[in-house]
């Protein structure tokens, strides 16, 4: 070979090498890229299974979800908080626990953080102890709520405690006295 046809040939091997070098980086890349994708689907499945025990174990479906004491809770998953129109009276009128498939799925996970953290509505629904969990829970009460999707309608609205509510509800007796 004279020295212009070995210099063509270093050239050719030095491309090809640089090739596979690059293809070698790009394989590793996409299998981090992958790696990544996997742990962030098992975090994600994690939070998901975490939001489903707190919600079951914090009684959000008790009254969020119909017919949930009645049937000793043996509803699907897929009607879980879904809202219900069995109404509580009392002296504040008369409350409907509110559709969460479609509150939640409206909102940010970060948007749902700072309301859980801060909204107070009227009795029986125990805001005052929601606000007392760790961000972490309230983000996975959220990616599980938003793993199930929104679903059926809305709440019955609010009845003040001056009129009958057209519906069924449970009374609430007069607060204790002084
Ligand atoms: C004892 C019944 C009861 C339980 C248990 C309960 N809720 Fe509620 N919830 C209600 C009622 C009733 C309302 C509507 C209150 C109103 O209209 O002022 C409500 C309203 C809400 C709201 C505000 C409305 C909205 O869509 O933003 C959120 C959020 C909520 N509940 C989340 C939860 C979560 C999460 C749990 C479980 C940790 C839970 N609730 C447990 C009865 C309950």
């Amino acid at each position: 070979m004279n020295r212009i046809g070995l210099m063509a040939a270093a050239l050719v091997l030095g491309g090809l090498v640089a090739g596979m070098a690059g293809a070698l980086a790009l394989t590793r890349a996409s299998q981090a890229r992958a790696g990544a994708d996997a742990t962030h689907r098992r975090a994600d499945a994690d939070a998901v299974a975490r939001g489903r025990y707190l919600v079951r174990a914090m009684g959000c479906n008790d009254c969020h979800t119909p017919g949930y004491p009645e049937r000793n809770g043996e509803v699907p998953e897929s009607e879980w908080l879904t809202g219900n129109a069995l109404g509580w009276r009392g002296a504040w009128g008369t409350t409907y626990p509110a559709n969460l498939r479609l509150s939640l799925t409206a909102m940010s996970e970060d948007e749902w953080v700072r309301y859980a953290h801060t909204f107070e509505t009227r009795p029986p629904m125990p805001w005052f102890n929601l606000r007392h969990l760790g961000d972490d829970d309230l983000r996975a009460i959220h990616r599980f709520v938003v793993s199930l999707g929104p679903k059926g309608e809305r709440a019955p609205a609010y009845v003040p405690p001056t009129e009958t509510p057209k519906g069924p509800y449970v009374q609430f007796p007069a607060p204790p006295g002084p």
